[in-house]
């Protein structure tokens, strides 16, 4: 690495000699020409980790051209990259998973995986923590990496996939020969491109391993199923949660109450990533962080906010009703869909006639999937008030 950063900064010293330049500015000083030896610092500086940076600057620089580079400093990076695991040990919940990865990984019996689960769980990141382990350094050699963002489609099977899998890898040092395909959303290929792959995976199991990672593994033909060790990777539990954020909440020394901690918690619903991105706005936002900068900061409606509208559909009538949730949600910038989900799951808790509840909650499904198309929210809104209204009308007629 060093020796590459100083080859390539020598490269442009020829350069701008080549180009007759007099002067370039470095470390602030000015005045060095094609005749002046560079002194050995300048060199030396290259050596540091922000090098190529550096480099980037001084071609610009010669070029003529005002630097505009983007800032490498770790705190640019978003927490969810910076706080990735790194390390199988890393991957918080799931332990079964990962301990018998990590021991197929130990022993050289890597199995071709499948790997799905809702979004935020640590599927990519689990792989992307085996190929680590097994080939260290050589990673970006001896893994062949596609998502959603590729074409992968047959021709890519057919050409890119089979010319890597077929090809034998001599790669020094590392602990495994077999490479690593990595096809993550895989859920998103073809159909077509998924029968390819059927017979890819077989012919060339001596010497490569697919690892497959969706959401949805039903869209994910049989055939390719049956063909790998599937795992799933359910929601992160509560625990897990609180526990991975605490260390980030310690690592970037944060001044978080509990409160704001279980709100994070709270609306995560098991999505890690979730979980570090509201984490990092809230922060962003207000350097205390609290349960209501939580709740403002993500949009969500507060827990007292949905008691009190929950209590006025429960008991206001309709045109009172429908006008104060509409100044709510016009004063704390609500989404009714929010307010649908939220008031579901105090339904849940509040005690009526089961038949009630049960006539209730697929309405409010029905209002739910309406809203999922972009419905008009007041016709909605007046839908919701009137489901209420009519729940409410059953459980007085089944008080009598
Ligand atoms: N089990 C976990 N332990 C620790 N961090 C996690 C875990 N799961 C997710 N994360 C955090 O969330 C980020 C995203 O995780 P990852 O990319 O592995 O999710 P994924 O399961 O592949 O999701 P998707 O299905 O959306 O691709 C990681 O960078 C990490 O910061
Ligand atoms: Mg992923």
């Amino acid at each position: 690495m060093k020796r590459d950063l100083s080859l390539l900064s020598q490269g442009v010293a020829k350069k701008s000699e080549k180009e007759g330049l007099f002067s370039i500015n470095f470390l602030g000083l000015w005045g060095w020409g094609p005749d002046f030896p560079f002194p050995e610092n300048y060199r030396a500086s290259y050596h540091r980790s922000d090098g190529h940076r550096q480099l980037d600057e001084l071609q610009n620089q010669i070029k003529g051209k005002r630097a505009i580079v983007a800032s490498t400093e770790p705190k640019s990076v978003p927490w969810v990259e910076k706080y990735r695991p790194q390390s199988l040990a890393d991957v918080a919940a799931h332990r079964d998973i990962v301990d018998t990865i990590d021991r197929l990984t130990s022993e050289n019996k890597l199995p071709h995986l499948l790997l799905y689960g809702p979004p935020g769980t640590g599927k990519t990141s689990t792989i992307l923590a085996v190929a680590r382990k097994l080939y260290g350094a050589q990673f970006h050699n001896m893994i062949l990496e596609l998502n959603a963002s590729d074409d992968r489609g047959i021709d890519v099977v057919r050409q890119q996939i089979q010319d890597f899998a077929s090809t034998q890898s001599f790669s020094f040092g590392v602990k495994s020969p077999v490479k690593l395909v990595l096809l993550d959303e895989a859920d998103a290929m073809t159909k077509d491109a998924q029968f390819a792959l059927r017979r890819v995976i077989e012919k060339y199991t001596k010497n490569t391993r697919f690892a497959l990672i969706g959401n949805q593994v039903n869209k994910i033909i049989p055939a390719l199923q049956s063909r790998c060790t599937r795992f799933r990777f359910a929601p992160l539990d509560a625990s897990h949660v609180r526990e991975r954020l605490k260390h980030v909440i310690s690592a970037e020394g944060l001044n978080v109450d509990d409160s704001g901690l279980t709100a994070l918690v709270r609306l995560s619903n098991g999505d890690m990533r979730k979980a570090l991105n509201i984490l990092q706005s809230t922060h962003m936002a207000s350097p205390h962080i609290t349960e209501e900068a939580v709740y403002l900061c993500s949009g969500n409606p507060m827990p007292k906010d949905i008691e009190q509208i929950s209590y006025w559909l429960l008991n206001e009538s309709f045109a009172t009703g429908f006008s104060k949730i509409s100044d709510i949600k016009m004063r704390k910038g609500l989404a009714l869909v929010d307010i649908v989900r939220e008031v579901t799951m105090f339904v849940f808790r509040i005690t009526m006639p089961s038949d009630v509840r049960v006539h209730l909650i697929n309405d409010l499904a029905d209002v739910e999937y309406r809203l999922s198309f972009a419905c008009n929210d007041k016709l909605q809104l007046g839908s919701l008030l009137s489901t209420f209204t009519r729940a409410r009308a059953a459980i007085v007629a089944a008080a009598k």
